[in-house]
């Protein structure tokens, strides 16, 4: 069997960190491992207007911000088709279908878009495209026939769902479509990454992120005023590690290298941990470090983007051709799976002949 990575963003923001170490940077490894066949990574603007059918603006200007993140991260599109969702009529097509493989009860237990309803205070006003979000997600990934989804934690519910359609569907229908497997970070810190005040995760309405694209002044500032351990108050004092921001992102970022290169009286992150424990490390020193083990990892993407921007036109470019090929295989899976339901009617000439005799012809 091939192996195919379909997975994707809403553009409703640029990127950020939590993006970054949460999925963005494996999909990059798992695109150099040479592993898989095929790669596709979908800018998904059709599920962003499903709660944002009021601002198509604020969808289309951050189409080209995600491309340049993408770009900027490392995903080669030699090796992975970037595309535009809505450019797919086929992925709308199969999610109709789709629709009929799932109840409004199974929809309402699903973890991501009960979160989602508390979250953005939806009640039975509810837009039914976002409601039934999952079941098109479902339709992105089924329709390229994908083995693997690399995203963040929170889309597990998605995949589990996209799974279940799968089930059901070759049941009914016979086999045609192929059930995808969640790859999600193994580093625990990644999978949920807080923002820069500590709190709940990185997001752009909670103004507490540091993103791929903000500039190395922003990022200091952003790091210096991080949230650490509020009862290290003297240099003297011994500090908390639990809970303190920058040590979760050293968790998540820093490399041993990192101490050779940037802060050599110490050998490793566990020594640093240590001696700020026992007392006596200052907040400003750690912060620095922070601040260059982030640059190390955020300087080329930076630079990779400064190119990308300088050629607008040839990033639509990209966009085109990834959504060409995105194109050509979503439709030959709707094509079968029309064939599979018997909705194929012209493409069916045993169809035409069984009913030219029924009628003695
Ligand atoms: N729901 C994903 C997000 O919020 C975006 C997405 C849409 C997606 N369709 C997908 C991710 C299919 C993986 C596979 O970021």
């Amino acid at each position: 069997m091939k192996k195919i990575i379909l997975t994707g963003d809403r553009p409703t923001g640029r990127l950020h960190l939590g993006h970054y170490v949460g999925s963005l940077r494996q999909r990059v490894e798992l695109q150099n491992s040479g592993a898989y066949d095929d790669i596709y990574i979908m800018i998904a603007d059709a599920q962003a207007l499903t709660d944002n059918a009021d601002n198509p603006e604020k969808i289309r200007e951050n189409i080209l911000e995600v491309a340049l993140d993408y770009l900027s991260v490392g995903i080669d599109p030699d090796k992975a088709s970037i595309f535009i969702q809505s450019q797919i009529q086929a992925l709308t097509e199969l999610s109709f279908y789709y629709m009929n493989l799932v109840t409004v009860a199974r929809l309402q237990r699903n973890p991501t878009v009960k979160s989602e309803i508390e979250m953005r205070g939806f009640a039975s006003d509810i837009p039914v495209g976002f409601f039934t979000y999952p079941i098109s997600q479902a339709a992105d990934i089924t329709a390229f026939k994908a083995t693997a989804v690399p995203v963040g934690e929170d889309q597990e519910p998605m995949i589990e769902q996209a799974r279940e359609i799968v089930r059901k569907f070759n049941y009914i229908y016979g086999d045609v479509l192929i059930e995808p497997e969640i790859v999600l970070s193994d580093n625990k810190v990644c999978k949920r990454l807080p923002g820069t005040d500590g709190k709940a995760k990185m997001s752009k309405s909670l103004g507490n992120g540091i993103y791929l694209a903000d500039d190395p002044k922003t990022v200091k500032e952003k790091v210096m005023s991080m949230f650490t351990d509020p009862d290290h108050i003297r240099i003297e004092d011994p500090g908390k590690i639990e809970g303190n921001t920058v040590f979760t992102y050293l968790d998540a970022f820093s490399k041993n290298e990192d101490f050779e290169e940037f802060l050599p009286d110490y050998s490793c992150l566990d020594e640093l941990k240590e001696h700020y424990k026992r007392g006596g490390l200052g907040d400003v020193k750690i912060k620095k470090f922070l601040v260059n083990v982030l640059e190390r990892e955020l300087g080329p993407i930076r630079e990779r983007r400064a190119i990308y921007e300088k050629d607008i036109p040839g990033v639509y470019e990209i966009l085109k051709e990834g959504t060409r090929k995105a194109k050509e295989t979503a439709d030959a899976t709707l094509k079968e799976v029309k064939e599979a339901m018997k909705i194929n009617y012209f493409d069916d000439s045993a169809l035409i002949s069984s009913q030219t005799e029924k009628y003695g012809g």
